[in-house]
């Protein structure tokens, strides 16, 4: 058997590729480490809490004691824990500083002894290239990050690759595009928006509406990282990105058609400071290693929209009755409840 750990696998992405782990290794013994902060919740992998060849641990990445053995007896480490939303890095980074680059030294100090280890996957962002305004982003360009939580994603981007080359750990590092799918957060843009809009509440749109992302579905991630683990080269850096570029007030109306609703919901809103305008990945070195997206745009979108409707009873309880989160909702965006 082949011994995998998923840190941050409570997580929106960490879960999905749990889940498609399972599936599709049946050598493989999946053990996910998770703090369950805000953003982590037992309920998103409550369909495998009780698979013969899964283990959940409670736990926190930097805290050696726990983190150490569970890497130590691994194969394969796939790192996605970290604290993710730029909005909060803006308006706390602490938490970002301890868990993307400390936790993610404590996994590395771990991986240097780990007597089994085959490949260290290092989920890293392409926010760490920072605003692009014009072409597409290549691995071996500059990085530079310009809020908080990037920064923290490049710390720890870096200092992993810094161990490969230091130490002989067998380190890839992946940058992926914005990512949607089930599952998501509902603090992040599309289920946010989403969430909103099937009760009829305002869309907060930040500054003009015209930040550009490119859309990549969890599953076509999922499947990339899977490649990779397999087929990546120790040392090298990997985009990933699923090619459907679109502003962020198109993105609404397209939310808004999807859910029936009219676009007198959207509620421009004061802009996110140092808010890059757009990112945009060439993934022609993904793309050599025989991985490309195979999720279209339209029906992953329509999906993902179905989903939120169907599974009102996950992300009610986090909108409805969290009291934290909807303090963070209310200092984010006013008086106005989700
Ligand atoms: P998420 O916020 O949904 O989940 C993060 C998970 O990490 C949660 O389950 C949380 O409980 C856990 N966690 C946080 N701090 C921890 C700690 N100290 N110890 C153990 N567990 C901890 O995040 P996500 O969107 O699934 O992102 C996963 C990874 O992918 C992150 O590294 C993120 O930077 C990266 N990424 C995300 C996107 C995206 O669009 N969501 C795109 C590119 C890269
Ligand atoms: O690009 C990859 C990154 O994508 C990941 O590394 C991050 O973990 C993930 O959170 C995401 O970061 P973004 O900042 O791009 O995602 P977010 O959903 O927060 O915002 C997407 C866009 O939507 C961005 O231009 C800001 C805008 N936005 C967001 C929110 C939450 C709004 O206009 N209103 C909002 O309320």
């Amino acid at each position: 058997m082949i011994d995998v750990l998923v840190t941050g696998g409570a997580g929106f992405i960490g879960s999905n590729f749990v889940r498609h782990a399972l599936a599709a290794h049946p050598d493989w013994r999946v053990t996910t480490l998770d703090k369950l902060t805000y953003a982590g919740r037992i309920e998103t992998l409550s369909d495998v809490m009780d698979h013969p060849r899964h283990a959940f641990v409670r736990g926190d990445i930097a805290d050696d004691v726990v983190a150490t053995p569970l890497v130590q007896r691994s194969h394969i480490v796939v790192h996605f824990a970290a604290e993710t939303h730029v909005d909060r890095s803006i308006a706390s980074a602490g938490d970002f500083i301890r868990t993307d680059m400390i936790g993610t030294y404590v996994l590395l100090e771990a991986a240097r002894n780990a007597p089994h280890l085959k490949r260290f996957v290092q989920i890293s962002t392409d926010e760490v290239y920072g605003s692009v305004p014009e072409g597409a982003s290549r691995e071996t360009d500059e990085i530079k990050p310009r809020n908080p939580y990037s920064a923290s994603k490049a710390g720890a981007d870096r200092l992993a690759y810094s161990y490969f080359a230091t130490y002989d750990v067998p380190v890839i590092v992946t940058r992926a595009s914005n990512n949607y799918g089930p599952y998501q957060f509902p603090e992040k843009i599309i289920p946010l928006f989403v969430t909103n809009a099937l009760d009829e509440r305002p869309l907060p749109l930040y500054g003009d509406g015209l930040n550009v992302r490119d859309w990549l579905h969890v599953m076509d991630h999922c499947r990339a990282v899977d490649l990779l683990i397999e087929r990546g080269v120790n040392g090298e850096t990997y985009n990933i990105g699923g090619g459907n570029e679109i502003a962020n007030i198109d993105l609404t109306h397209r939310i808004l058609e999807l859910t029936g609703r009219p676009s007198s919901l959207i509620q421009p809103v004061k802009d996110r400071p140092g808010h890059d305008r757009r990112y945009a990945l060439d993934t022609s070195k993904a793309r050599a290693h025989g991985w490309a997206p195979q999720v279209d745009f339209v029906d992953g979108l329509r999906e993902t929209v179905e989903w939120y409707r169907a599974n009102q009873a996950w992300w009610r309880p986090i909108k409805e009755q969290d009291a934290a989160f909807r303090a963070y909702y209310a200092s984010q965006y006013g008086p106005a409840r989700p």
